[in-house]
């Protein structure tokens, strides 16, 4: 005899989750060997408020042993003296298919951290280094999403600086128009949680963004996921996503909750340090697209 279970009356199926494949990846950081807030440029820097380097070190180290244990590489730039934001890798260089596209800093403090880039590309054997002419804060504004790299303007990134990359780059550019001082680089506001050519898929804050960028961002991403203010402001936008695996700040629990409930495994870190210069996990971390 069979017997058939037939479930109760009200019961709703369960929704599938997907299983998240992560990808492989290698990344340059730098260490906050002499990470200090001395100047401010951007509204996150009270050069009045204690930081502590040590306490940056620790937190900085977890993050790349985070990186570390789900299987990444990550390459390590050595830090100089008086170039107290050289921990924010992200903003030296954008690497796509081995083609380097370096940066140009807007703020005259960090435009020597460029040129420590530019040669530690050239000694690890990236034969293909562009120098921008315009200012161009590469993963800070330039975010590789699979398919398009989306380019933030409004602080920092000089809109024409899009174009350049587009050219050096050879895929197709998507500008976005910033317009809240505390998301001055894309990377704040916006990150890539798959970046599969076919599907590309993001999250962002629809606050930092002007109007028609927002309409973009919503045709091109229509499954995007939408972070709230609360996540923006503690930088869980700053997040770093494997496919599968998203390290973001530990204060971002409504973001953790809405991709953990899409099938991505949230790790947190502490990055209350780097804060106070106006940065967070992605702002540390550079993509070694091979
Ligand atoms: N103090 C640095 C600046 O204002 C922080 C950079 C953060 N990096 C980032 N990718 N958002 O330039």
């Amino acid at each position: 005899m069979t017997t058939i279970t037939l479930a109760p009356a009200d019961s709703q199926p369960e929704p599938a989750i997907p299983d998240r494949m992560p990808v492989a990846r290698r990344y340059l950081m730098c260490p906050p060997t002499y990470f200090a807030v001395e100047y401010s440029i951007n509204p996150w820097m009270h050069p009045e408020i204690p930081v502590s380097a040590q306490r940056a070190m620790e937190q900085w180290t977890a993050l790349k042993q985070t990186y570390e244990r789900f299987g990444h590489v990550v390459e390590v730039i050595e830090a100089q003296p008086d170039l107290p934001d050289m921990v924010f890798a992200a903003n030296a260089g954008t690497v796509l298919g081995g083609r380097v596209l370096g940066a140009r800093f807007r703020a005259p403090q960090r435009a020597a951290e460029a040129d420590h880039y530019r040669r530690w590309f050239v000694e690890a054997g990236y034969h293909d280094v562009v120098m921008p002419s315009l200012y161009n804060e590469a993963e800070g504004d330039l975010v590789w999403t699979g398919r398009y790299l989306m380019a933030g303007t409004g602080f920092r990134t000089d809109p024409a600086a899009h174009a350049e990359a587009q050219e050096v780059l050879g895929v197709p550019v998507v500008s976005l128009q910033l317009i809240d001082p505390r998301y001055y680089h894309l990377d704040t506001a916006l990150f890539v949680l798959d970046d599969s050519p076919q599907r590309p898929r993001i999250a962002y804050y629809p606050g930092a963004f002007s109007a028609g960028s927002l309409g973009v961002l919503r045709r091109l991403f229509p499954d995007a996921v939408i972070a709230t203010e609360a996540d923006a402001a503690c930088f869980g936008l700053n997040a770093v996503s494997d496919g599968r695996n998203v390290v973001l700040p530990l204060e971002a629990t409504g973001l953790a909750e809405a991709l953990r409930a899409q099938g991505y495994c949230p790790a947190v870190v502490d990055i209350s340090e780097l804060r106070k210069a106006g940065g967070g996990p992605k702002c540390a971390t550079m993509e070694l697209r091979h």
